[in-house]
């Protein structure tokens, strides 16, 4: 029998979310800690800068319960992304189990002997002096992979501030009034950097350049003509990435197909080459898509190309080496015109409240995380992470792994793995991001993308469901996952409460 836990849920975005109801429905104490004053994580407002759409479709970027409204566009923009957090939160009433304005400051092993962990909170407005200390028997971390900024310097900074030049991080770009008239340098060539040079471009700045490292290849939301979700998120398309753990039929079957596989991505690349122009604007990408796609593919932000072509946006391959007054200088020798410079430069993995010897054994010296089912690290008890296993549907992969989660803790999973099963299969995955597909490790090696099915299949397994598959084959290999169905599955497995 499962027995009740006190249980803190650190982070209040779409994942804190989730697994403060799975736990609170499993009958557990439930204490969600979020620093910020609302709800939504990288969709809280004071953190989205305008325009910001989902790259996922409404379809799929959602939990199993739970639609967006009738009006809500394919792509929802942040503002419906956060009244959909709060509508869930409300339909399931977790928003009362959650302390706004709260940070975690720290945490460390209980100092009376009992399982779990002591956390050390800091109220907002307070300093650190009135921090106070709360024990819990098991900690959820969802703290997310975009809360740390990464904020390069570059030599020349202080000056060009002083002499009234801008300098922030993308996150910080919430008010485009602020580069009205100006002279815009983006650096960064992901997601962020394309979104905001585009809104820059289209809200009256007076020039922008965007200045990224490499070309990456980007996905369009119709590629030929085609909504992208159709093409990229099938089993039979993800059966054609080198998988992790593959069963020796899988292997032979794709090796077989060896060829057809190579056909089907030169393809691809062939259509995205000329649907978005990229050998005109010096921009195709050397490495090949099928060993690119992961969680930091960006849909391209619509007017991002017709901007190149039309001069509004300059892009220029490098990096900024310092700034002198009024001027970047980049890499190439290039100096930009510039007063307000946007790093889009993304953000640092980790989780900087856990004790140092606990990150030792959660991430390893290149900066992979080692969980298991990108949950739980069996060195580091009472302690599981949600929204780890970030991907295209980074909704669905939070709410299944909360739901293995909350089991995992209470001993109820159907296949329950020993410490050293799974040890041996972090190290397995280890291996396989290092040696055969090294994109995996990115983002701290915590994307599970485009191997959807694969992971909730496991997720699944484990937790026990009796359905697993949508009865119909030929469905369940080209159609992408249905949200609601994930919900069918989960049902099905063995329900208990804890007591
Ligand atoms: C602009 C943007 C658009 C995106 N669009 C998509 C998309 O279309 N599709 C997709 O699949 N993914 C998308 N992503 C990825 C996105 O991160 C996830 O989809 C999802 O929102 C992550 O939710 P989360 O709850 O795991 O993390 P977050 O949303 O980052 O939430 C984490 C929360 O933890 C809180 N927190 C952090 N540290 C502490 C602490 N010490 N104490 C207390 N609270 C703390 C933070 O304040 C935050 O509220 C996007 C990301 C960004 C940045
Ligand atoms: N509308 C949306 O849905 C939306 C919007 C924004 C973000 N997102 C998602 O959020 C996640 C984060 O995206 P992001 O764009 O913020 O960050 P990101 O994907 O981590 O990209 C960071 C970019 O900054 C560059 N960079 C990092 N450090 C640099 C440095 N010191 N000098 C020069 N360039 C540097 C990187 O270049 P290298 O590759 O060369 O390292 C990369 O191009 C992604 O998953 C993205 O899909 C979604």
């Amino acid at each position: 029998m499962a027995q009740k836990k006190r249980v803190a849920v650190i982070g209040g975005g779409f994942s804190g979310i989730a697994a403060a109801k799975a736990f609170a429905e499993r009958g557990h104490d439930v204490h969600g800690l979020e620093r910020s004053r609302d709800f939504g994580g990288v969709w809280e407002p004071s953190r989205s800068y305008p325009d910001c759409r989902s790259q996922s479709a409404k379809d799929l970027y959602c939990f199993t319960d739970h639609s967006y409204p009738e009006k809500v566009p394919e792509w929802p923009a942040a503002p419906d992304v956060h009244a959909y957090i709060h509508s869930y939160a409300d339909k399931h009433d977790v928003a009362r189990l959650f302390r706004l304005g709260t940070k975690v400051e720290a945490m460390e092993r209980r100092a009376d002997g009992q399982p779990g962990w002591t956390l050390t909170l800091i109220k907002e407005g307070d300093d650190k002096e009135s921090a106070s200390k709360e024990d819990f028997d098991f900690v959820s971390v969802a703290t997310g992979q975009f809360s740390e900024k990464n904020v390069p310097t570059h030599p020349g900074e202080g000056d060009f501030t002083a002499q009234g030049g801008a300098t922030m991080h993308s996150s910080d770009y919430t008010d485009p009034s602020i580069i009205r008239g100006k002279r815009v340098v983006v650096l960064g060539g992901s997601k962020s950097a394309l979104d905001i040079a585009v809104n820059a471009a289209s809200n009256g700045a007076k020039s922008v350049t965007i200045v990224y490292r490499k070309n990456v290849w980007r996905l369009p939301y119709f590629i030929g003509g085609i909504n992208f979700k159709h093409l990229l998120y099938m089993r039979a398309q993800e059966e054609q990435f080198d998988g992790w753990l593959p069963s020796p039929v899988g292997r032979a079957l794709r090796l077989l197909l060896k060829p057809l596989i190579w056909f089907n991505f030169r393809g691809l690349e062939a259509v995205l080459t000329l649907q978005l122009g990229l050998k005109k604007h010096n921009m195709v990408p050397s490495e090949p898509i099928e060993d690119t796609v992961s969680c930091s593919i960006g849909v391209v932000t619509p007017g991002f190309f017709e901007a190149l072509d039309d001069g509004t946006i300059k892009a220029v391959q490098g990096s900024i080496e310092r700034y002198e007054e009024g001027a970047a200088v980049l890499s190439n020798g290039d100096t930009v015109p510039c007063d307000v410079a946007v790093m889009a430069t993304g953000w640092k993995q980790g989780i900087p409240f856990l004790p140092a010897e606990a990150q030792h054994k959660l991430v390893d010296d290149d900066g992979v995380h080692r969980l298991y089912r990108f949950a739980v690290n069996p060195d580091l008890p009472d302690l599981g992470f949600v929204g780890f296993n970030s991907s295209f549907c980074t909704v669905l992969s939070a709410e299944l792994v909360a739901n293995w989660l909350v089991r995992f803790a209470d001993g109820q999973l159907g296949n329950q793995a020993t410490t050293d099963e799974m040890n041996a299969n972090i190290d397995k995955m280890q291996q396989w991001r290092r040696e055969e597909r090294p994109v995996a490790k990115e983002y701290g090696g915590l994307c599970v993308a485009p191997f959807h099915f694969r992971h909730f299949d496991e997720l699944l397994k484990d937790i026990g469901a009796t359905k697993q598959h949508r009865a119909n084959p030929l469905v369940e290999l080209f159609v992408r996952p249905n949200t609601a169905a994930y919900g069918e599955f989960l049902a099905s497995a063995p329900q208990y409460r804890a007591v």
